[in-house]
């Protein structure tokens, strides 16, 4: 049986992790061709030697989404390892405790902690999302999902930076959805919940029993399980599904 991706090409950020490189080895097992990229060669290419020791065909990219030029160097990349960009997965990320934040309140947040944050996960998705579009532009359309999380539809403590940032993913998704629609490229965002990634460590250290008496399915999330979400919402099944924030969460933000 055909996989819900064969023939496609694609591109993951923060690729040599948790979420991303999840959702890569799903798109490879789905018969995509896969670019990996992460901040560092050697992580990126981790997920490579992971995805083709499952005979899955993949190329790692190095890649800051901060730097234009490397981003747009990465989309080049991308195109030119498989001919085209069918799938983009705008998936890198920070956390506060990555920018000495762990822990802050809104007001007190360091201004260069606040911008780092926000030049990573809105500035970063936007950055990849222009040269995806250029691309899709080109070959007649295209599926884009970024990562947002569940604090791009709530207010979690202690995150405004990072609860900032994902609510604007969430609002950059829907408007590039209406604009570019008519180019048959569809924008959808993935909301995930707690999942157990290196991301999660510090805060589930810090009031991890606090979080879970929360989510009604009572656990963390596995990275396969977004990883799964956004196989569907890159593939041709989602093709009705534009401008959609889909929670993966275990019911967090229904409560
Ligand atoms: N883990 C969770 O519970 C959770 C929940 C909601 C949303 N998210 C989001 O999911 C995404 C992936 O997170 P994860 O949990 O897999 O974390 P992770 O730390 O395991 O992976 C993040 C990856 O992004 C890469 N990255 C960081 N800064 C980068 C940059 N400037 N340029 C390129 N790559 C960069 C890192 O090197 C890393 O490989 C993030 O956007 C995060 O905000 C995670």
């Amino acid at each position: 049986m055909a996989g819900l991706l064969e023939g496609k090409s694609a591109l993951v950020t923060g690729g040599g992790s948790g979420i991303g490189r999840a959702t890569a080895l799903a798109f490879a097992r789905e018969g995509a061709w896969v670019a990996v990229a992460d901040l560092t060669l050697e992580r990126a290419q981790e997920t490579v030697g992971a995805i083709e020791a499952a005979g899955g065909q993949a190329v790692a990219i190095a890649c800051d989404v901060t730097e234009e030029e490397a981003v747009a160097a990465m989309v080049a990349a991308a195109v030119s390892a498989f001919g085209g960009l069918d799938c983009a997965f705008n998936n890198a990320g920070i956390a506060p405790f990555q920018v000495n934040a762990a822990g802050v309140k809104a007001a007190d947040l360091a201004p260069e902690a606040w911008q780092r944050i926000l030049d990573v996960n809105l500035t970063g998705v936007w950055r990849c999302l222009r040269h995806e579009v250029a691309q899709m532009r080109r070959q007649g359309g295209g599926a884009i999902v970024n990562t947002a999380s569940i604090a791009g539809l709530l207010g979690l403590p202690t995150a405004a930076a990072y609860v900032a940032s994902k609510h604007a993913v969430v609002g950059l998704t829907r408007a590039a959805a209406v604009d570019h629609a008519e180019e048959g490229i569809r924008v959808n965002a993935v909301c995930p919940g707690y999942i157990e990634t290196p991301m999660t460590e510090d805060s589930m250290r810090r009031r991890g029993e606090r979080i879970m008496a929360r989510v009604p399915l009572a656990r963390m999330g596995q990275a396969e399980e977004i990883a799964q979400a956004v196989t569907f919402l890159c593939s041709d099944r989602a093709s009705f599904v534009t401008g959609a924030a889909w929670t993966v969460d275990g019911g967090y933000a229904a409560v």
